[in-house]
């Protein structure tokens, strides 16, 4: 006896047993189409594959997403370090691009090296798509960034050069990118804090400091909103997750407010940690969503994502229990789907 899938129900039944059971049960050729955000859960790509795009980033041209991320898949070659890229039109639904970085280690790194937590940026005046990710030893005491090029959002990126910049310590990096356009890398610098500074004109350089903020943060993260600039970082524990906190600052350059919780801090951020936030300009509301990596260190293949909005204004941030939810991504509102 067949169904609509065209198999016969024993294996319909015995796929949807399997862990993520709805992929397996999903006819060869037909893509994965999801239309709910699930925090914490598996995230198939339109393959059905769990998305690898760890410790990522997010890059908008025009009305196309573009997820870059630490690609952890199983089966790697483990000389190699990999960044993937994923594309979509409503951040939900992703399609595999293909791993964008796949690289050796520069010289005078050694196995165990680190290439983690790559961003995107398009540079309008030279047209190429810019990348930068941290580039360590195994022992993080490298502490660079690493800076690699393409013609096209989804590569090949060829390795540039790797440096400290402005001649700091550089493990954790993030991406912002204000309203004007203008292109800036956070990164965390121990043991002073985590500083905000400009790219240069080419964004091949990081040029101009527009502040340090003393605290001891990483994962770093900025979104400017309502005439704010809203900062998140996580605490420094490694992969385990901590509470991570925001600061607000009428400026880049300051004065930033104390810090403060985004979540009860017993939920540790409820498992996640912070690496970027996104602000989705639909055409009736403005949603900014918390982008964090649930790590799995002993299986790193199948960390996982928390995405959440944000209740956010007036100088407030919070991050509300993860749910279920939806977004449209034309009028840019947001709402809990209830199971
Ligand atoms: C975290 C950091 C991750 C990774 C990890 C290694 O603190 O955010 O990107 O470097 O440590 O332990």
């Amino acid at each position: 006896m067949k169904n609509k899938y065209g198999l016969p129900y024993f294996v319909l039944l015995f796929s949807l047993l399997l862990p993520n059971g709805f992929i397996n049960a999903r006819p060869a050729g037909k893509k994965t189409k999801l239309e709910i955000f699930q925090p914490g859960e598996s995230w198939p790509d339109q393959d059905g594959n769990h998305i690898q795009a760890h410790g990522g980033g997010i890059l908008k041209i025009n009305k196309t997403y573009f997820w870059y991320g630490e690609q952890r898949g199983k089966g790697l070659d483990p000389n190699f370090r990999y960044v993937s890229c994923y594309s979509s039109k409503d951040l939900l639904n992703w399609k595999f691009r293909g791993n964008v970085v796949k690289m050796l280690p520069p010289d005078s790194l050694t196995s165990g090296w680190i290439l983690e937590r790559p961003k995107v940026y398009y540079n309008p005046g030279t047209k190429k798509y810019v990348m930068y990710f941290h580039l360590d030893d195994k022992g993080y005491k490298v502490a660079q960034v690493g800076i690699a090029v393409s013609d096209k959002p989804d590569g090949d990126f060829k390795f540039v050069r790797r440096f400290r910049p402005l001649g700091h310590e550089s493990r954790d990096i993030g991406q912002f990118i204000d309203d004007d356009g203008t292109a800036y890398l956070v990164f965390e610098d121990r043991p002073y804090g985590f500083r905000i500074a400009r790219l240069s004109k080419d964004y091949m350089d990081v040029e101009k400091e527009m502040t340090l903020v003393k605290a001891h943060m990483e994962g770093g993260a900025i979104v400017h909103y309502q005439g704010l600039y809203y900062s998140i970082g996580s605490a420094l524990t490694g992969w385990n997750a901590n509470p991570n906190k925001y600061a607000t600052a009428p400026t880049l350059e300051g004065p930033w407010t104390e810090f403060r919780d985004i979540a009860p801090p017993e939920t540790k951020t409820y498992g996640s940690q912070s690496t970027m936030l996104i602000k989705v300009t639909g055409s009736r509301k403005t949603t900014v969503i918390f982008l964090g990596d649930i790590w799995r260190p002993k299986t790193q293949y199948d960390s996982r994502y928390l995405w959440m909005p944000l209740n956010l204004g007036d100088g407030k941030l919070w991050l509300p229990e993860p749910q279920p939810w939806k977004m449209n991504i034309k009028t840019g509102e947001s709402s809990v789907v209830k199971k």
